[in-house]
């Protein structure tokens, strides 16, 4: 865990006491922290090129243009992407589906078509195929996540039998948020891929955490945010294969993304610009541009391994003590860097409030995941989630501090 002490330095916000006691983060499924490049990055760019882009022909105009081109052309990097112009950036996770839903969806569902997705998805991976089942008559399937003893994964029989010629969509969490459950992207693409379905990946929780390449990976469209891998809020990408961006209509219209217009009507821009109307979030991509940086230069291999370590230590230790079950993979099962459990006798509401009082920062509660909280049985789980700037220690804080909550409620 060499990793966590040698960087815990770069993140300002770390290094402060919340009710007396030093702060230990453990909430970063929500946001993570920012490392100081990012920060530097945001204030260098308001301090120096501000200005609005793709439009201007002066100094500042084409600096901020640079800059905002710089961080798309390193967003595909990243993510192994065949083009830049692959990459819209959006303003998160939920905005890039809403993109593929209300742009690819309309055009391309009828009624007797099904959307697939998977009852482990967050809203933000629901919602919006609701709304399109609705919209085109399209019907909206789920594949079941199973049960405790099989750790609440995907029910992958169940997946081979809903996965029929009728399937066009299947939108699917590469990281539950909630379970910690990781799905094999790899493969759940190629299976949809054998149906001729196209494939959306919402890649929110292990964009940060582990190495992501779309071509290996063989998605059609995914989807993160930058707050959630020490980029800043407000900002987050939208990838899609070209072929596909270029069938499809914009999202929002306006300028920016038009070739021409007249009174009666208006021409497109081929993609991104296509998809980017109005005045864009130019000092958060640049921001992410830094949050890029970053995580290749800790090493993304290595951050899997110390964010997937703390997870498992956590849900080791939480595992043996009384009163609290683990909800998703057990210990010694795959899991990415978040632990989820339910108290017995404690809503999650008033444990979060209770390790608050010891510094301790955590989230509690149906985690933007209502149907699958309802499946399990729960209204409710505390979930503590891991980044690169965590300890060993910090995993025995919240253990004690779990600790005398169930002492708590015992009396
Ligand atoms: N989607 C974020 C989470 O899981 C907010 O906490």
């Amino acid at each position: 865990m060499a990793l966590s002490s040698q960087l815990r330095i770069d993140f300002p916000t770390l290094d402060q006491h919340v009710g007396g006691k030093p702060l230990v983060y453990l909430d970063n499924g929500a946001t993570t922290q920012k490392p100081r490049s990012v920060i530097d990055a945001l204030a260098r760019y308001y301090e120096l090129d501000n200005s609005n882009v793709h439009r201007g022909l002066h100094a500042l105009s084409m600096r901020a243009t640079d800059g905002y081109e710089a961080a798309r052309a390193r967003a595909a990097k990243f993510i192994n992407a065949a083009a830049p112009a692959e990459i819209i950036f959006t303003r998160g996770t939920t905005e890039s589906i809403n993109l593929v839903a209300q742009s690819w969806g309309p055009a391309n569902l009828k009624p007797g078509d099904v959307i697939l997705t998977t009852e482990m998805e967050h809203h933000s991976n629901l919602v919006p195929w609701q709304q399109l089942a609705h919209r085109t008559g399209a019907t909206l399937k789920y594949v079941p996540v199973a049960g405790a003893d099989a750790e609440h994964g995907l029910d992958l029989d169940a997946l081979d039998a809903l996965l029929t010629p009728q399937v066009k969509l299947f939108a699917f969490t590469h990281l539950s948020n909630t379970l910690g459950v990781l799905n094999d992207a790899v493969a759940l693409c190629a299976k949809a891929r054998a149906v001729g379905a196209i494939t959306v990946i919402d890649a929110a929780q292990s964009i940060g955490h582990e190495p992501i390449d779309v071509q290996a990976i063989g998605c059609d469209f995914l989807a993160f945010s930058g707050h959630k891998m020490a980029g800043p809020t407000g900002i987050g990408v939208l990838y899609g294969r070209r072929k596909l961006l270029d069938t499809m209509p914009p999202y929002q219209t306006g300028g920016g993304m038009v070739v021409s217009v007249t009174y009666e009507g208006a021409t497109w821009k081929p993609s991104p610009e296509r998809f980017e109307a109005g005045t864009p979030n130019v000092a958060d991509a640049i921001g992410l541009h830094a949050a890029f940086d970053y995580l290749d230069q800790v090493g993304r291999p290595a951050i899997a391994a110390h964010d997937f370590a703390l997870g498992e230590r956590a849900c080791v230790a939480l595992a043996e003590l009384p009163g609290i079950r683990i909800i998703g993979p057990k210990p010694g099962k795959p899991r990415g860097g978040l632990v989820s459990f339910a108290f017995n006798e404690a809503h999650a509401h008033d444990v979060v409030t209770f390790a608050d009082q010891d510094g301790i920062a955590l989230r509690g509660g149906h985690h933007c995941n209502q149907p699958l909280m309802r499946k399990l049985g729960l209204t409710s789980t505390t979930r503590a989630s891991f980044f690169v700037y965590n300890t060993e220690e910090e995993i025995d804080l919240l253990v004690k501090s779990m600790r005398r909550i169930l002492k708590f409620f015992a009396g």
